[in-house]
């Protein structure tokens, strides 16, 4: 095979994926489902997507190329380097015309083609969805209410929240967050964010017990900073432009994330969990929680995983009890996306309910967890 040959090859195997992630996108972002299967068109022509790409060809399926050609696409958008392509861009005002969409991101591809390059070389893809805010916060009213019942206790347990796979910890102030429920708001009314969660039925919880969250931490292999902006951007480009509810939640988000700053640790999942876990709070129940975040995560930090919370799980007492809460698709189930919960030492393990992927909408139905 010749180099010239050799290439095309490449491209078009490229050019394959970026049409599969283009179809991804069917039905859900019709502006990044364009500009993809533009692309696609323009990586098997060896147009300027094929330098943009350079480097990153051979990457694997499961890093999705094409999404982060889109995602560094939309960021130089944000940051108003595209100005004759932001007008197809609903996340900065403007309104998608797809029949010349190509034609105007070409300046700007053209223009910034080492930046573009680099950034799809340098980033994952990564996002952080508040939506997931809601059936956590119900899930933690019923863990902290169980808890309390099975201890014999009147009042709810006030909780300490430790998220696994954080990202920019988004979801690490689901008592800060607003639920609106018809005519009340569970939660915060006056928070910055206050999310329509739709749900189908309710918790099986009292809903007037206000949720207290006497602590939290969250880790992340690759935490974002969301008091940066360059953090903010990195979240930003990850949101299909043209689906605004997503947008305007992540938006909100990261303006109570301002008032409400966590950290998140570089860290993999369970040598943190491990720390963490070794300090016990006496009154207090402890929730492990992780979103969306299982299928990302390699067999042997599960198995080290599983492990770190069975040591913690055996020596939860009724004064320091332990909860597991996920979010998470399940094979069982066609892989919809199950709120599911365990308590040790209650011994209690339900699947509380499903969800779109992104938390909203949501209906509670609560069934066992095998
Ligand atoms: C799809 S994102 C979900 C983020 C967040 N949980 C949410 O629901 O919005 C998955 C996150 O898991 C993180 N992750 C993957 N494997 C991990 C591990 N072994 N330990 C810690 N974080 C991990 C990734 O870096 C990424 O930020």
């Amino acid at each position: 095979m010749t180099r010239d040959s050799a290439a095309t090859s490449v491209n078009g195997v490229l050019a394959e994926l970026f049409a599969a992630a283009a179809d991804l996108c069917r039905d859900r972002s019709p502006l990044t489902q364009r500009l993809l299967t533009d692309a696609a068109g323009d990586l098997r022509q060896g147009g300027v997507t094929t330098r943009i790409m350079a480097g990153s060809e051979c990457d694997r399926e499961g890093t999705v190329p094409g999404l982060r050609f889109a995602g560094a696409v939309h960021r130089l958008v944000l940051e108003g380097l595209a100005p004759g392509l932001a007008k197809h861009y609903p996340s900065v005002g403007g309104q998608p015309h797809l029949p010349t969409l190509w034609e105007d991101a070409l300046p700007a591809l053209n223009e910034h083609v080492d930046l573009l390059r680099h950034r799809v070389a340098a980033t994952v893809v990564q996002t952080n969805e508040p939506g997931r805010s809601a059936p956590l916060y119900g899930g933690l009213l019923v863990a902290a209410q169980e808890a309390a019942k099975a201890a014999g206790r009147h009042v709810p347990f006030c909780v300490r929240l430790l998220e696994v796979g954080a990202s920019g910890g988004l979801n690490l102030r689901p008592h800060h967050v607003g639920y609106r429920l018809g005519d009340r708001v569970l939660g915060d009314p006056d928070s910055l964010l206050v999310l329509d969660p739709e749900w189908t039925g309710r918790p099986p919880a009292d809903l007037d017990h206000r949720l207290r969250v006497v602590g939290r931490a969250g880790c992340d292999l690759t935490p974002v900073d969301v008091s940066t902006e360059d953090g903010r951007l990195h979240l930003s480009s990850f949101v299909w432009a043209d689906q605004l509810d997503r947008w305007n939640r992540l938006r909100d988000a990261l303006d109570l994330a301002a008032t409400d700053p966590v950290k998140v640790d570089r860290s993999a999942g369970p040598e943190w969990l491990a720390k963490q876990l070794a300090r016990v709070e006496r009154d207090v129940l402890t929730v492990v929680w992780h979103s969306v975040v299982w299928q990302y995560v390699s067999p042997a930090d599960r198995a080290m995983g599983r492990a770190v919370l069975a040591d913690a799980a055996a020596k939860a007492t009724p004064t320091t009890p332990l909860a597991l809460l996920v979010f998470e698709p399940r094979r069982e189930i066609d892989y919809k996306f199950a709120l599911m919960l365990k308590l040790w030492p209650a011994g209690i393990s339900l699947s509380l309910g499903v969800g779109e992927g992104h938390g909203i909408p949501f209906t509670w139905n609560v069934t066992p967890w095998e």
